[in-house]
C-alpha cells in the first residue's frame, strides 16, 4: 500500500496539467497499474475476490479523486497566474473595421430634404406600384394620349377585376395623392424612384426624381421661379447659378416651361454656375387645372405650381460623375471614391436664406 501512498503523493504535487497526465496515464490507462491490478480480479478465486475487489476498488477510487482533486487546483492557479500577469491594453487603437459609405443618391436626397425643409416643404412619398389613373389619367393624360408614349412604361401584368398598374414612370403622382390626402394650401417634395425602360450611359431603367408642388390661393409663375432659382443656388452652393425657362410642354402644367441652368468650365469640367452655355435640369410649370380637379380641388379657388426632375442628375453635376449606371452597379470602389462618410456628411454650409 505504499505504492499507493507514494502515487497520491506525487499526484498531490504534479507541477502541471502535463506531468498530472502523464501520472493518470501510468496509473488508469489500458497498462496502467491499476488497471493491471484491476484485470487480476478475473484470475482470483472468489473468496480472493472478495477480500482484494473492494481493495482494489478503493485504490481506484483515491487515485481518480487525487487526480481530480490535482487538476482543479493547477487549473485554479492557472488561471490565477494569467489574471495577475496579463493586461487589456485598453488605450490601445481598435483594430480599423471597414465602413459603409452613404450613396450619393441618399446624399443628395438628404441635401434636397434640408433645402426644401428650410422653403417650408413636407416631404411626401408614393407607391413605385402605381395605378395607370395615377401614373396617367389624372395628370391629364387619358388613354391614348400621345403623350403616354413618351414614357417607354413598364406596364404590370393585368389582375381581374383590379385596376391597370404600372411602374409609376414619374413622381408625378404623388401630386394627385397628396392633394387628395391634404388637401390645400400645401407646400412639398416627393423624391423616389421612378421606371423606364430605358438604357444607356444618361438613362438606367430605374432612376430617382423629385417632384415639388405648391397649391395655395394666389401662387404664379413668379414663385416658381424664385423657388427653383434658391433651390438651385443652394444645392450647387453657388451665389451665381443662373436659370432660363424655356416655353415647354407637359400635359399636367400649363403653361409648362423647361428649366436651364448656366454651365462653366473649371479645369476642363463642366461645372453648374456661370453662364458659359445652358444645361436642362428641370421640368416644372403651372399645375393643370385639370389636374387639380382630379384631385378633387376646386381649381377656381386654388392653383400652384410643380417641378419634376432626376436626383441622379443632379447628383452627377453637382460630384462629377458621368456614367448613370455606375450609381446602379454596386461596385465598391465606386462607392469608396463617390459615396460620402456616413459620420462626417459634409452638409450643406449655409442651407437657404443664410
Ligand atoms: N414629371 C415630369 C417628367 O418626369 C417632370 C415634371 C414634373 C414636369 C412636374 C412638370 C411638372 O418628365
Amino acid at each position: 500500500m505504499s505504492d499507493v501512498q507514494q502515487t497520491l503523493e506525487r499526484i498531490a504535487s504534479a507541477s502541471d496539467l502535463h506531468a498530472l497526465d502523464a501520472m493518470r496515464v501510468e496509473a488508469l490507462g489500458k497498462s496502467g497499474w491499476v488497471t493491471g491490478l484491476l484485470k487480476t480480479l478475473g484470475q482470483m478465486s472468489p473468496e480472493e475476490r472478495q477480500t482484494r475487489g473492494p481493495e482494489i476498488q478503493a485504490i481506484r477510487t483515491q487515485v481518480t479523486d487525487a487526480i481530480a482533486e490535482r487538476k482543479a487546483a493547477l487549473e485554479a492557479a492557472e488561471l490565477e497566474r494569467k489574471l495577475a500577469t496579463e493586461r487589456l491594453d485598453l488605450s490601445l487603437p481598435a483594430p480599423e473595421r471597414p465602413q459603409g459609405s452613404v450613396h450619393p443618391v441618399s446624399q443628395v436626397m438628404d441635401e434636397l430634404a434640408e433645402i426644401f425643409a428650410d422653403l417650408g416643404f413636407a416631404v411626401a412619398e408614393g407607391p413605385e406600384i402605381e395605378t395607370d389613373w395615377y401614373n396617367f389619367t389624372a395628370l391629364n393624360m387619358p388613354e391614348s394620349h400621345p403623350a403616354r408614349a413618351m414614357h417607354d412604361t413598364f406596364y404590370c401584368e393585368p389582375r381581374d377585376g383590379e385596376p391597370a398598374r404600372v411602374l409609376r414612370t414619374h413622381t408625378s403622382p404623388v401630386q394627385i395623392r397628396a392633394m387628395q390626402q391634404h388637401g390645400a394650401p400645401l407646400r412639398l417634395i416627393a423624391p423616389g424612384r421612378v421606371y423606364r425602360s430605358d438604357s444607356d450611359a444618361t438613362h438606367t431603367p430605374m432612376f430617382h426624381q423629385i417632384e415639388g408642388v405648391v397649391i395655395d390661393r394666389s401662387i404664379h409663375m413668379g414663385h416658381l421661379k424664385w423657388t427653383l432659382e434658391t433651390f438651385l443656388k443652394a444645392f450647387f452652393e453657388r451665389d451665381d447659378v443662373a436659370i432660363r425657362l424655356r416655353p415647354s410642354y407637359f400635359p399636367f402644367t400649363e403653361p409648362s416651361a423647361e428649366v436651364d441652368v448656366g454651365w462653366s468650365t473649371v479645369k476642363g469640367r463642366r461645372v453648374v454656375g456661370g453662364q458659359e452655355g445652358w444645361m436642362e435640369v428641370l421640368g416644372s410649370g403651372m399645375v393643370h387645372p385639370r389636374v387639380i380637379a382630379a384631385a378633387g380641388l376646386d381649381p377656381d379657388e386654388w392653383q400652384g405650381f410643380a417641378f419634376g426632375t432626376g436626383v441622379d442628375r443632379l447628383a452627377m453635376l453637382k460630384y462629377g460623375m458621368n456614367d448613370l449606371r455606375a450609381f446602379f452597379d454596386g461596385d465598391l470602389r465606386w462607392l469608396k471614391h463617390y459615396g460620402f462618410n456616413a459620420l462626417a456628411v459634409p452638409t450643406l454650409s449655409a442651407g437657404v436664406g443664410a
